[in-house]
């Protein structure tokens, strides 16, 4: 048993590069791919192989593109230096949200999306892929559209495009009830005890870099002025359970759950109790 110790030491450096990595920013892409867009469903999480500028004329768009998802604060955010670039409304990511740049299969993946637009409304007429964007700039970044011929929205549809080969991953299945009717009381007590800790006590998120710097969070806001507003896709209680059961605390996957169903549902409720940005309307 002479090689215990070092067991023990590779499975706790194992633990600690694990979890650091849940930190890990995601920096500048760098070497270049192959040419031809993935087949298969692409890692681009902090563990794995993550992005790379891929060969080819289009590579310097969809590198931007994947840009804009990752680091959307420091391009398009409210407090870029540029004011006519100042798109979004709050200092979030795309991939705060669609995590590991739109390739994990339980946040809201963008990988095989492409293809699915445009999409027929209910109501009759269709929503474009660059309506769809801008739906989540008006909504979860509480912004403005982005003009469909602006640089910026034709990098994050080349992205897409770029991901648009794979097959995309199965609906989800509705949300299951839960044993007891959610409640706000019940879920404050599992936000101090599990989220707090990362999203802070007064769930505001936590910044990085100076005060004011496009750098955006180490930990997003949940609630208050910089977060995603009353009409988007996660103001909505089935919605946010399913994000935070499969994917919260950050790390945690379907297959290693940290909050029941139950308490999935009551932080859910608390969280979208809480005050946060009005839509203003188009
Ligand atoms: C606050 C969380 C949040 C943020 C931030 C966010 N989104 Fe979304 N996005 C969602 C949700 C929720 C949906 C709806 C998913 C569904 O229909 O199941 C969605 C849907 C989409 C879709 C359609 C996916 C599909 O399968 O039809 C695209 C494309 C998209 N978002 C792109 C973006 C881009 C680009 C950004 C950044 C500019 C962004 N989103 C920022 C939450 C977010
Ligand atoms: C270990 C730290 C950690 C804990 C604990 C944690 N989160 Fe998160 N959460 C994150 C990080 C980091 C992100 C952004 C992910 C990214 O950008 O890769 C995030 C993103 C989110 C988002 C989407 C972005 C936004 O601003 O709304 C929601 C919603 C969320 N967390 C809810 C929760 C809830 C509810 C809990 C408690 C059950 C929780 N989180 C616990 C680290 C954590």
């Amino acid at each position: 048993m002479k090689s215990t110790p070092f067991v023990l030491l590779f499975a706790a450096t194992c633990a600690i590069l694990g979890f650091t990595g849940l930190s890990v920013r995601h920096e500048a892409p760098a070497p270049v791919a192959p040419t031809k867009p993935p087949t298969t469903w692409p890692d681009y999480s902090a563990r794995g192989p993550g992005f790379r500028v891929p060969q080819g004329p289009d590579g310097p768009m969809i590198a931007y593109g994947y840009d804009l998802l990752t680091r959307t604060y420091a391009i398009v955010g409210p407090e870029v230096a540029a004011p006519a670039m100042r798109f979004a409304g709050n200092n979030l990511s795309c991939q705060n949200c669609h995590l590991d740049g739109g390739t994990n299969r339980f946040a809201f993946p963008l990988v095989g999306v492409f293809g699915a637009f445009p999409r027929s409304l209910p109501g009759g007429g269709e929503m474009t892929l660059v309506d769809r964007l801008n739906r989540c700039m008006t909504h979860s970044m509480n912004g403005r559209p982005l003009p469909t011929d602006s640089r910026e929205m034709q990098a994050m549809v080349a992205f897409l495009k770029y991901l648009g080969d794979v097959p995309p991953a199965p609906p989800q299945p509705p949300t299951p009830q839960p044993p007891l009717s959610p409640s706000a009381e019940r879920g404050a007590v599992v936000f101090d005890k599990v989220c707090a800790a990362c999203h802070q006590p007064n769930g505001l998120g936590k910044r990085l870099g100076a005060s004011s710097q496009p750098e955006g969070y180490e930990f997003p806001p949940l609630w208050g002025p910089d977060t995603f507003n009353d009409a988007a896709g996660l103001d909505m209680a089935p919605r946010m359970t399913a994000f935070v059961l499969h994917n919260m605390p950050r790390g945690t996957d379907p297959l290693h759950p940290v909050l029941s169903l139950q308490q999935a549902w009551d932080v859910a409720t608390y969280v979208l109790a809480q005050p946060r940005p009005r839509y203003a309307g188009p």
